[in-house]
């Protein structure tokens, strides 16, 4: 049995944002709690969206207080501003922190016995829908406006939760390269390995299925088009490309899991704060390594989609070829103590992400690999 959760409608092109507008008079919904975060507040990203809204006098309150990898005292303020607000619907403008605290909001505030947020981990079972959710991606990485999970720091464990609920979807997502453009370039490429990781852990995960295999695929040549003229001097064309080729890497990979990059990423954010994109392009050469032994004809189908021509490749070659990723970093590099490394297998191996990796794996293999990192 195979099951795809999608977003009820979805829009793409620069300037889309506007139809944000149409969509709240046609589902009827009366005032939004708009969530976004300080820093999209001051760039100037934030007020693309207001203008929307003020021009066809939707009323709206904002709560802003998010931080990066958000927390579950993030979550629990927000849907304490949702509930003073009286508002019937949540417009998240942001990136994976903000749509992810936004279903969290949503999906405890029609589901209260979970308002502790931990025991939504892994698969909850919430009876009711979210509370419904507009989603504005502003980076070009998570895909989280269509996804079925959000993903939470546990402070006081230094831990963090991915939650899977088909009941939390954003309903509409509106998906405009230029609520993207004001990102740094370093963001762009951090988000933007976070995409590729998803399309190829996606792509060679234990779930995948011929649906999540057709944008896997497309998504790993979109983004491999479009990455590094995006990182260079932001033009649309390439923004564009970038913002389809992060969704479309969502519609597959929200599907059918990912893998071990994404388990070993998630305690690099818990433990140490570090941009999930940022540990994702670490490791994900070094992962893919290690699952040759099992994905030598789907890493030819890589390379090939990466735009290398492998006609005359061995398939070790081909697999060598979709491997060739830079390595921009080292855990060293990132300030990461030698010896918080166990711990941080720990932590991998026990993450929802694990039982998706195409080749088995024990807390050894994955103690190898951060040292690999490092
Ligand atoms: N829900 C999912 O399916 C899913 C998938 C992957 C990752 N995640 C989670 O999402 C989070 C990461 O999200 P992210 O990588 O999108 O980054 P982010 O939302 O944490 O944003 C990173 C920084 O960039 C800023 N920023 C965002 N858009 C900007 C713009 N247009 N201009 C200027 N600055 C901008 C933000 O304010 C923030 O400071 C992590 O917690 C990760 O675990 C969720
Ligand atoms: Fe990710």
């Amino acid at each position: 049995m195979n099951r795809y959760v999608l977003n009820e409608t979805s829009y793409f092109g620069a300037g889309c944002r506007t139809e944000l507008a149409t969509e709240v008079k046609t589902k009827g919904y009366k005032k939004a709690l708009l969530v976004s975060d300080r820093v999209l507040a001051s760039c100037g990203v934030l007020d693309k969206v207001k203008e929307v809204l003020n021009n066809a006098g939707i009323p709206y309150d904002e709560f802003l207080e998010i931080k990066q990898n958000p927390t579950i005292k993030n979550c629990q303020d927000g849907l304490e501003a949702f509930k003073k607000s009286g508002a019937d619907f949540i417009i998240a403008v942001g990136g994976g922190s903000v749509m992810d605290t936004s279903k969290a909001i949503g999906i405890v505030n029609n589901n209260p016995s979970f308002a502790d947020i931990k025991s939504l981990e892994g698969i909850a079972n919430t009876v009711n829908r979210s509370v419904p959710i507009i989603a504005l991606p502003t980076t070009c990485g998570t895909a989280a406006e269509v996804t079925i999970n959000y993903v939470i720091t546990v402070e006081e464990e230094n831990r963090k939760i991915v939650c899977v609920d088909p009941k939390d979807i954003p309903v509409v997502a509106i998906v405009d390269a230029e609520l993207m453009q004001s990102m740094p370039a370093k963001t762009i490429a951090s988000t933007g390995m976070d995409a590729l990781t998803h399309a190829i852990e996606g792509y060679i995960t234990k779930g995948a299925h011929i649906l999540s295999d057709m944008y896997e695929i497309q998504a790993i040549e979109l983004i491999a088009k479009h990455l590094r003229g995006a990182v260079k001097d932001k033009n649309i064309v390439d923004m564009e490309g970038m913002s389809i080729g992060q969704y479309v890497a969502g519609m597959g990979f929200s599907n059918v899991g990912l893998g071990i990059v994404h388990s070993m990423a998630h305690p690099l954010g818990g433990v140490y704060d570090i941009a999930h994109g940022v540990a994702n392009a670490l490791l994900l050469p070094i992962v893919m390594e290690f699952n040759v032994p099992v994905c030598i004809d789907k890493y030819g189908n890589i390379a090939k989609a990466m735009g290398v021509d492998i006609t005359n490749m061995t398939k070790e070659e081909a697999a060598k070829a979709a491997i060739d990723v830079n390595i921009p970093q080292t855990l060293r590099e990132l300030n990461i103590p030698k010896e918080g490394l166990p711990r941080l297998a720990k932590d991998a191996l026990a993450d929802v992400c694990t039982g998706g990796n195409p080749r088995e794996v024990t807390y050894e293999d994955i103690l190898k690999l951060y040292e690999i990192a490092y």
